[in-house]
């Protein structure tokens, strides 16, 4: 009945989900906020559409939530359905094949049957719209088999800042069971897999002064400090030899996998040359001791984001600038907590500053990371799913991207997180050419409605 109702409706589908991603609803430019509300308008209008009840746009301080949901029995579990419909900026633009904005079907050697090339493809407007289609479906075909309540947030990206004051005051109209999110990735297509685990984030901007004003760099230079030359070493100078972060403390709180647990998680298929080749890359790079599946999994991480300064323009010019900056962020892993290690991070680094330039760190977003439950219904029904729509059992893996929210709904909310994503990693999200199977976006549409059965069936 349902592959029935997705082939009779399989263009209108695909023409809706590019209708939304048409909208370019980036969180982190004002400049795009009218687009940010009417992408919201957008998920409602189609909440709506598909039977939802209760459909509201919620303002908040920042950009706002879009709430809908279907309560056929107080007794039946209900599912709470997370995902974001704001997407990365998609600059570079000059790197992109295609407008980033004017979605295109192209096949590529990873989806054959093509891949939909857009910003917010597959991170995450593909992956919430394929919940608002199962939705369709089964309230269609009369086959809801549980109360769900969506909440679709428009700033994910920029660290759901307002989503966590908007769920502790509205702990009633969020009760559920468990919530379900679609916003990570699977090994491959025909390797299906359910992260259980996410990392967390410490986000921060360094500011590194020198002199009072931008120099001559032939009058003063050699006598001042260059505070970008500073600053690359200081932040060369947080990885030792062996790549491990030298922050003191950092590693205090990190959890370590017992042996037989990094056994089973190195299990996951993952070829090191497809990887290499994938990426153009001689050789990988990492923490020694451990695999790339860890290094991405279950190890903590310090990167550079940006770093900026000086003369940037065309041709050259001869300064010493007087300030330079770089936006770094760590990627966390459990029981490391985001404000410990902000605080580790800014002490550290004001330590290592020589006397001849002053630093300011300015924190931004962050997040917990989390661990979700194998033996639990719902992952044991996102499971089932995933075998009945791929016939193969999916894979418990560890994701490495993070989504801060998580942490929070076990926090504030008291409820698990079951994260049976679609994408893969190669989707290139957050990059120029970001895609998503059209294998996927279908698979997923038909995987939903069966996690919905299986859950309400194993809760009796
Ligand atoms: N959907 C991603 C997170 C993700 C992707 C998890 C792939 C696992 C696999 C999410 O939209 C994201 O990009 N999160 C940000 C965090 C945020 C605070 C900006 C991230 O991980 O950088
Ligand atoms: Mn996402
Ligand atoms: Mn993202």
């Amino acid at each position: 009945m349902i592959a029935e109702y997705i082939s009779k409706n399989r263009e209108r589908f695909l023409s809706e989900l590019f209708d939304l991603i048409r909208i370019p609803s980036i969180s982190a430019d004002a400049v795009y906020n009218k687009d940010v509300a009417q992408a919201a308008d957008f998920v409602a209008a189609k909440l709506k559409e598909a039977g939802a009840d209760k459909v509201e746009v919620c303002q908040t301080a920042g950009h706002p939530i879009v709430y809908g949901e279907k309560i056929i029995d107080s007794s039946f579990p209900t599912v709470l359905v997370y995902g974001h419909y704001d997407v990365q900026p998609a600059v570079p633009l000059e790197l992109w094949d295609t407008p980033p904005f004017e979605p295109t079907i192209r096949k590529t050697e990873i989806h054959p049957e093509g891949a939909i090339f857009a910003r917010g493809s597959c991170d995450d407007k593909g992956q919430v719209y394929m919940h608002i289609k199962a939705f369709e479906i089964m309230m269609n075909t009369n086959t809801l088999p549980c109360n769900i309540k969506f909440m679709i947030e428009g700033e994910e990206e920029v660290g759901s800042s307002n989503l966590g004051t908007f769920c502790i005051n509205n702990k009633e109209r969020l009760k559920a069971d468990v919530v379900l999110i679609s916003d990570t990735s699977m090994i491959a297509n025909n390797v299906p897999s359910i992260d259980c685990g996410l990392r967390g984030l410490s986000y921060l901007e360094v500011e590194v002064t020198g002199p009072n004003r931008d120099l001559h760099s032939g009058v003063y230079g050699g006598a001042v400090a260059n505070p970008i030359n500073i600053l690359a070493k200081m932040i060369a100078s947080m990885h030792d030899e062996n790549n491990h972060i030298t922050i003191p403390g950092f590693y205090d709180e990190v959890q370590r996998l017992t042996d037989i647990e990094r056994t089973e998680l190195n299990k996951a298929p993952f070829d090191l040359d497809a990887y290499k080749k994938d990426l153009q890359v001689g050789d990988v790079w990492g923490e020694k001791g451990y695999t790339v599946l860890e290094q991405t999994g279950i190890r903590p991480t310090l990167d550079c984001n940006g770093i900026w300064g000086g003369y940037t323009g065309e041709g050259s010019k001869t300064v010493l600038p007087s300030k330079a900056f770089a936006k770094i962020s760590m990627r966390l892993v459990p029981n490391q907590t985001t404000d410990k290690i902000t605080e580790l991070f800014t002490k550290h680094f004001e330590s290592i500053a020589p006397k001849s330039v002053t630093v300011k760190v300015h924190p931004h977003h962050g997040g917990e990371p989390v661990v979700t439950p194998i033996d639990s219904i719902a992952y044991k029904a996102a499971e089932r799913a995933m075998e009945t729509t791929f016939g193969k059992k999916p894979i418990p893996t560890r994701g490495g991207g993070s989504i801060p929210i998580v942490a929070l709904f076990e926090k504030e909310l008291g409820l698990k997180s079951v994260l049976m994503g679609f994408g893969l990693d190669s989707d290139a999200l957050h990059s120029p050419n970001e895609h998503y199977g059209i294998f996927n976006y279908f698979k997923g549409i038909e995987t939903i409605p069966y996690f919905h059965k299986y859950y309400a069936e194993m809760s009796k």
